[in-house]
């Protein structure tokens, strides 16, 4: 299997009508980072006790788990793992630098719960290699947080170090690629980030 992302929906009607399976239509959003006025608390985010941020220091299996429950049946990305396993194939594949290029180890980050030392939220940063519609640079490549710590402000300030972070790493451009529907957008956009492209991510066989 392989993945086709167009934005051609003519292409994309074609390549689904030959028996290929639509898996998302999704929106790329960019930020210069530059644009964006960082105040210095974004560096060291305020966080509610017991949470904090590490490193990306947990095998995939801690953050698989912890993401189950952020991307619920119904969730526009719930297909994108349906189960312990794929959600821990999924993350092996992130944290290995096989979905978006190499994790940037300097802007990554996990969200720890203190008490229990587990993982409740990831920021999963890659370097993007560059392509005809990306210049190349710094990808968000995978976002949550725990439900019981939503509408916190958390996911947030997650992004608003992401995005110091990419200052103080002399980074231009932040990219992510958001799924049509998902309400992430909002936030997203507060943040600065505005969408370059729609694109068809298409499953083919072969
Ligand atoms: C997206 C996500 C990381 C946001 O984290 P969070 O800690 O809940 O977000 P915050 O509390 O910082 O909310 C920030 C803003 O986004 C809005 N928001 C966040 N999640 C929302 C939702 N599900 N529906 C509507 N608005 C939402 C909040 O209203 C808030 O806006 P405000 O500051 O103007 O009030 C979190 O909801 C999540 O893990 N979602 C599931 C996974 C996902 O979709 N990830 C993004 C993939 S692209």
């Amino acid at each position: 299997m392989s993945l086709v992302r167009t934005g051609d929906p003519v292409e994309a009607a074609e390549l689904i009508a030959s028996g290929a399976r639509l898996q998302r239509y999704a929106h790329d959003m960019q930020v210069a980072v530059r644009s964006v006025t960082i105040p210095g608390p974004w560096l060291h985010p305020g966080l509610p006790s017991p949470l904090r941020v590490t490193a990306v220091d947990r095998p995939a299996v801690d953050v698989a788990r912890a993401s189950l429950g952020a991307y619920p049946a119904g969730h526009v990305d719930a297909a994108q793992a349906a189960s312990l396993a794929e959600a821990v194939a999924l993350y092996e594949r992130i944290i290995a630098g096989q979905t978006a290029g190499p994790l940037i180890d300097a802007v990554s980050a996990l969200l720890i719960d203190g008490p229990t030392e587990t993982v409740a939220g990831a920021l999963l940063v890659t370097a993007m290699p560059a392509a005809a519609w990306w210049d190349g640079g710094p990808w968000l490549c995978n976002l949550f947080v725990a439900p019981t710590h939503q509408g916190a402000g958390i996911g947030r300030q997650l992004l608003q170090l992401m995005i110091a972070r990419c200052a103080e790493g002399g980074y231009e451009r932040i990219g992510l690629s958001v799924t049509d529907g998902n309400p992430a957008e909002h936030l997203y956009r507060a943040l600065g980030f505005a969408r370059c492209r729609s694109v068809f991510v298409i499953e083919k066989a072969g």
